[in-house]
Formats: C-alpha cells, structure tokens, sequence
C-alpha cells in the first residue's frame, strides 16, 4: 500500500550506530509512496555511507550548508520548503540539546530551524546509550522541542551496541514506518475508543483438539490500526491469530467465546464504537474433557453433545450503551451468496446500525477484500482493495455515522 504517495519527507540522519536502521527506514518510505531527500550530519557520515544513502533515496544527499549546487546557496531553505515533514531518525542525544537551544552551525539543525514551523512538521526519533536517555539533561532537551512543536516517536528497549541493556534504541524501521504513516493520516475518530473483535474462537474438546472457523484476523487487525491512526483509542480482543499487534493498539488475547464475551464486554464499558469482526464459533462442546478422547477400538465414533455460544455482538447491540446511543455498533456478515438480502436481514436481527458484508471465501486469508456497507437507508460497495485501505475508508464512513460529540 502506498499510504505515502505524494509525500515528500527530509530524512535527517545524526551520529549514532542506529544509522544502520536508517537505509530500512529509507527504503520502506520510499516503497510506501514518499519521495526522500536524506540530510546527513558529519557525524552520521561516520557511521554509514552518504553513498548508501544515495543510492537507496536516488537522491544526492546534502551535509553543508555550504553546499554549492543550490544556486542561491541556501539549502536550508529549500529543502525544508519543499518537505512534507523532516524526520530525525536517528536523533542523538547531543542534536536533542542543539535543537532545545536553536543551534544552526551546521546543515540539518539550521534547516529544523529555519523550517516553516506551522507548515512542516518536525518528527523526531531518539537513540542512544540507556544512561544517556535517562539523564535529566536529554529529558529536559526533549521536553523543550516536544514544546516547540516537534512530535517525539519514543524509543525502543533491549540489547544496546554498547552491550548493555534498557531504553534508548531507536525504534526498528517498521515501527517507525508505521508512525510516520500514522502521522499522516486524517484524525476522523479522535476522542473516541473503538473496539473490535478478530479472528476465531477456539471452543476446546479436549487438550489436543476444539473446533474453530476460518478467519486470519487480517481484516479485524486492519480496522483497529486503522482506528488508532484515525486518532482512537483501541482495544483489540483477539482470537488465536499469528498477527503483529498494531503499534498504540491494546490486544487482548482470547481463546473461546465465552471468554472473547467477558473481554468484549468489560471492554464495552468506555467503548464508543464496537465492531464485531470476529468469526466466533456458534456452538461449542457442551462438556470439555480433561484428558484426551481417545479411539477405544470399536470403530464407533465419540457421540459430541454441543451447546449454542453467546452472540456477543447481539448482547452489546442489546446493552444499555448501545442502546442510549453512546456506543455505535458495526458487525460483519461473511456470506457465500445473496450477499445485498442476507446483510439487510443480518443487520436488522443484530438491531445494528451499519453492517458490513462480504463474500467468505473471497476473503479468507486474503491480504485483499471487497466489502458491502448497509445501513439503514443505503447500501453502498467498497471495491476490492487491500484491507488496510478498506479499513480506512470504513472508519470515515463509521466517524460519518456518530453523534456530534459521543456522551460519556
Ligand atoms: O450471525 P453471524 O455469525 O453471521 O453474525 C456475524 C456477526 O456477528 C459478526 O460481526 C460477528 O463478529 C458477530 N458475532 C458475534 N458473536 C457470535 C456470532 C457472531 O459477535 N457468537
């Protein structure tokens, strides 16, 4: 997905051996769709090449102010005009203190100067040495430029360069992808808390065995990134996936139905919107057996009683929160055929207001989905797309659909 296109974004790179990271983070932006000019300071250029730099933006990178191929010899000016947003990845601890006093004696701290501060935003990715990150000193100085307008990425923990261990590494290139995309990203949901339900339930029979459904999770994973960079809080119940949680995204991790109902339902309490992605099973055994149902010979198959799991989606739509107007609900329909009349029937049954449908095995699985919306008055069609990007144009329709200002 090319959530960067049309972006044109100033790669600042300042001493540190989280250099190396910088060449990903290049790379990543520019498959994303941005264009980057790289801006290195000398002692970033003694930790990775301006060669590989240029190579990997197809731009020549810039290290002096001095720098003769700006005819009006003022490259601090014109990179920072034309820039979408300058990134300082990584930001040391000693270009922290530079920008905290406004310091201009070399290329890249005179272009976050002189940047037009209203128009070009400053995004700032720390890294160093864990004593060096928790010093007062850089905190202070990180303290001054977050109050100067600059929005802080935050660091990483764990094995440092250096051998020892705690916070201060810069964020891996994904991460910071993600952030940066998120940056961008319209606030259409701000202020609110979404919830979503992902992936299967597992309903065990016995220690080695349960019953389950098809569901990779991807679209409900979608949503709740898509949510978070709309500007909501999330919260993520998820069924046993193998998906990386969405950066800002707090998951819950269930296996049954029975226990995605308790998480949801706690969940529900401050929620103001809840969308039901989840493929939960709709019966589960009706006794669950500690030790393994083992075959005793005879040919004949164990008899399974099963008992009818709990709509959970149907009990929030039914809760008083819902029903007051202070949580607006969204649920999904996976359909094999008759996709418009089964959506219209399945969101009235559910009581929803929206519901979103498509057709199963088109989409299981899939990194791509088409999706019916039906409301109460229209039914409208999000072409095949990928999911993230269908994610994000769900949530417009969903911050479409809420009351001005959701009541606590
Ligand atoms: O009734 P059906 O399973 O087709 O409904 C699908 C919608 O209801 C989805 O949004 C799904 O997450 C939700 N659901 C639920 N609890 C169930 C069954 C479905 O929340 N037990």
């Amino acid at each position: 997905m090319q959530d960067l296109a049309g972006k044109h974004l100033v790669l600042g790179l300042t001493g540190g051996i989280a250099c190396y990271k910088s060449a990903e983070l290049c790379r990543l932006l520019i498959k994303a769709g941005a264009t980057v000019q790289v801006v290195m300071t000398d002692a970033a250029a003694q930790f990775i090449t301006p060669v590989t730099m240029q190579a990997l933006s197809g731009r020549a990178v810039y290290t002096s102010q001095w720098d003769v191929r700006e005819a009006n010899n003022m490259p601090h000016i014109n990179l920072s005009r034309e820039a979408d947003a300058i990134v300082l990845a990584p930001c040391s601890a000693d270009f922290a203190a530079r920008l905290a006093q406004g310091r201009t004696d070399e290329l890249l701290s005179l272009m976050c100067l002189a940047r037009p501060i209203g128009r070009v935003p400053l995004l700032v990715a720390p890294a160093m040495n864990r004593e060096m990150w928790a010093h007062p000193a850089t905190q202070r100085n990180l303290a001054q430029i977050q109050a100067d307008g600059a929005v802080l990425m935050g660091v990483g923990s764990g094995l440092q360069a250096c051998g020892e261990t705690g916070d201060g590494r810069m964020l891996e290139a994904s991460e910071l992808l993600e952030d940066i995309t998120t940056f961008f990203q319209p606030k259409s949901l701000a202020g609110q808390h979404v919830l979503v339900t992902a992936g299967p339930t597992f309903e065990a029979l016995d220690p080695i065995r349960g019953i389950t459904n098809h569901s990779s999770g991807k679209m409900g994973f979608s949503i709740a990134r898509a949510a978070r960079d709309a500007g909501a809080q999330v919260t993520l119940v998820a069924g046993p996936v193998h998906l990386p949680t969405p950066r800002g995204v707090r998951r819950i991790d269930v296996l049954s139905a029975d226990e995605m109902l308790g998480a949801t339902l706690a969940a529900s309490q401050t929620a103001t919107v809840f969308v039901a992605t989840a493929a939960v099973a709709d019966w589960r055994p009706a006794s669950h057996s500690e030790q393994k149902i083992k075959k005793d010979g005879s040919g004949k198959p164990p008899v399974l009683h099963f008992v009818e799991n709990p709509d959970i989606l149907h009990t929030i739509a039914q809760g008083e929160r819902a029903k007051s107007g202070r949580l607006f609900c969204v649920g999904f329909a996976a359909e094999s055929e008759n996709l418009v009349e089964h959506a219209k029937a399945k969101r009235e049954r559910k009581g929803i207001p929206l519901l979103v449908g498509n057709i199963g095995p088109l989409t299981f699985g899939q990194d791509d989905n088409s999706l019916l919306l039906v409301d109460a008055h229209s039914v409208r069609e999000l072409p095949r797309a990928p999911k993230l990007q269908l994610a994000r144009e769900l949530v417009l329709e969903i911050a479409a659909r809420l009351p001005e200002r959701t009541l606590e």
